[in-house]
């Protein structure tokens, strides 16, 4: 029961979090909400009552939660998350040693020949975009990456994201970031036989704190397409990824006065948008997609959402002859992070805080200093025994464990066959 309240704050950060990253200090634009029409909300609950503990995210804190619940909570933990990304570079090393860990399943992936992953969405699946964009500058710094590849590698995350799990999965490597490309495509070019990375840290299907929504990710990959980087038969054999966690939510909360009147309507949208997303791919030559459910953290709208977004998707692959994998992250986080706390005890908390004053302000991440020279978190003493790294982003262990659900439910199958 603890832990799964503590789960549910969790998950609230990270919906926050999963836009992960926002964008400083922008005052957020571009609402693209409509006012409020009205359904009312239900007021979720927040599992716990939450304790205030530091800031109290007030208006709109990019990224900050989604959530209805009060913010910050409870004893430990949860707080928002942003995002961090971390790596310098941007382009993937090699994603997934071997070494890792991580064993790819025995299954036998078919006669290799280049499956090429094409990756979409937000922090989740981010491998660099967020970090070269929004910090041209000032790239992410240690720790994160510290547990792989051993130095920041553009991931919110001390090691892998969802990215590296499915490249692991699908017998492929990690593909160069669309970033990357853009700065000097000869340096992506050997990598592009693994396909493209367009997901970016705190964006959604609509606007939110950032403008790279997945229409503007999608008329990036078109562009590419239509310049020949990659074939129709690129497309045909390979796997698209959509990550879209929660950042939707987060950005029309944060800037709806943490109030879910007009909820309804504005996820409606956003299910339109993603629809619409699908199609495209579909049209392209595309046959097999992952994507996934919003983390509803228990309010009520969410779940509505997912009830419907569920049934549009399915209703589309039945239409279009896709093979599509939806996540349900609610149950396959509670799934895995059960299965760490079993191992390693409960872990309600991110290995990487930051210092409660900094817990609201989205342009410092884990690994950063402030301009005195210290550092704007703590760090726990090893990353391995906890489920979360950073402002609600799955530690590496973390995606490992995700992995093993992943494999013993074998509802990533459809991908490889
Ligand atoms: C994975 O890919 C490598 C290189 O492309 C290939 O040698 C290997 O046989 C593949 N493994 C499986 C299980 O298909
Ligand atoms: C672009 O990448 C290539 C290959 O990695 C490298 O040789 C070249 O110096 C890079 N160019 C710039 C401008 O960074
Ligand atoms: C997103 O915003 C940045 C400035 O914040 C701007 O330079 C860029 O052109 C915008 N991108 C799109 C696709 O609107
Ligand atoms: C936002 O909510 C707070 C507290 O619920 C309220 O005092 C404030 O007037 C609201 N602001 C707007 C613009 O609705
Ligand atoms: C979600 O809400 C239901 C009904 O109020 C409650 O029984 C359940 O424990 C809640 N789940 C979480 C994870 O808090
Ligand atoms: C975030 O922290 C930095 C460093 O202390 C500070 O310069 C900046 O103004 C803060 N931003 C916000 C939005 O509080």
């Amino acid at each position: 029961m603890a832990y799964k309240t503590f789960v549910t704050l969790m998950l609230l950060s990270l919906l926050a979090s999963s836009a992960l990253v926002q964008a400083p200090g922008a005052a957020p634009t571009a609402a693209p909400t409509k006012s409020p029409a009205s359904p009312t909300p239900s007021p979720t609950k927040a599992a716990t009552p939450p304790t205030a503990s530091a800031q109290a995210p007030t208006v709109a804190p990019p990224v900050s939660a989604p959530t209805t619940s009060p913010p910050a909570s409870s004893p430990s933990k949860v707080t928002a998350a942003a995002p961090t990304g971390l790596a310098p570079t941007s382009s993937p090393p090699a994603p997934l040693g071997p070494s890792a860990g991580v064993s790819a399943g025995e299954a036998a992936v078919s006669e290799g020949g280049g499956l090429k992953l094409f990756v979409f969405g937000d922090s989740y699946a981010d491998t660099g975009n967020f970090e070269a964009v929004k910090r041209p500058g000032n790239p992410f710094n240690y720790p994160l990456g510290m547990t792989w590849p051993g130095k920041p590698a553009g991931r919110p995350s001390d090691g892998y994201v969802l990215t590296d799990i499915l490249a692991l999965f699908l017998n492929t490597s990690a593909p160069p970031t669309y970033s990357l490309w853009e700065k000097n495509s000869s340096a992506a070019e050997s990598e592009l036989k693994n396909g493209m990375n367009f997901a970016f840290g705190g964006s959604g299907a609509l606007t939110t704190w950032e403008n790279v929504t997945l229409s503007v990710q999608l008329r990036q990959f078109k562009q590419l397409v239509e310049s020949m980087v990659f074939t129709p038969s690129d497309l045909q054999d390979s796997v698209a990824v959509l990550s879209s966690v929660g950042n939707d939510w987060g950005y029309f909360f944060a800037i709806n006065n943490r109030s879910v009147v007009g909820g309804e309507d504005y996820m409606k949208k956003v299910r339109t948008s993603i629809l619409e997303f699908l199609e495209e791919l579909s049209e392209m030559g595309i046959k097999k997609v992952l994507t996934n459910l919003v983390i509803t953290s228990n309010i009520s709208v969410l779940d509505n959402h997912n009830k419907l977004l569920k049934e549009e998707i399915d209703a589309f692959a039945k239409r279009d002859c896709m093979k599509m994998v939806v996540l349900d992250y609610d149950n396959l986080l509670d799934a895995a992070k059960a299965m760490y706390d079993q191992e390693k005890g409960n872990t309600d908390d991110d290995c990487c805080r930051l210092l409660p004053q900094y817990v609201s302000n989205y342009t410092m991440f884990c690994g950063d200093k402030d301009e005195s020279g210290n550092k704007v978190y703590t760090l726990c003493q090893d990353p391995a025994q906890y489920f979360h790294f950073s402002r609600g982003h799955l530690s590496h262990d973390g995606w490992k464990k995700m992995n093993t659900v992943f494999l013993e439910s074998k509802i990533l199958d459809p991908l490889r066959s």
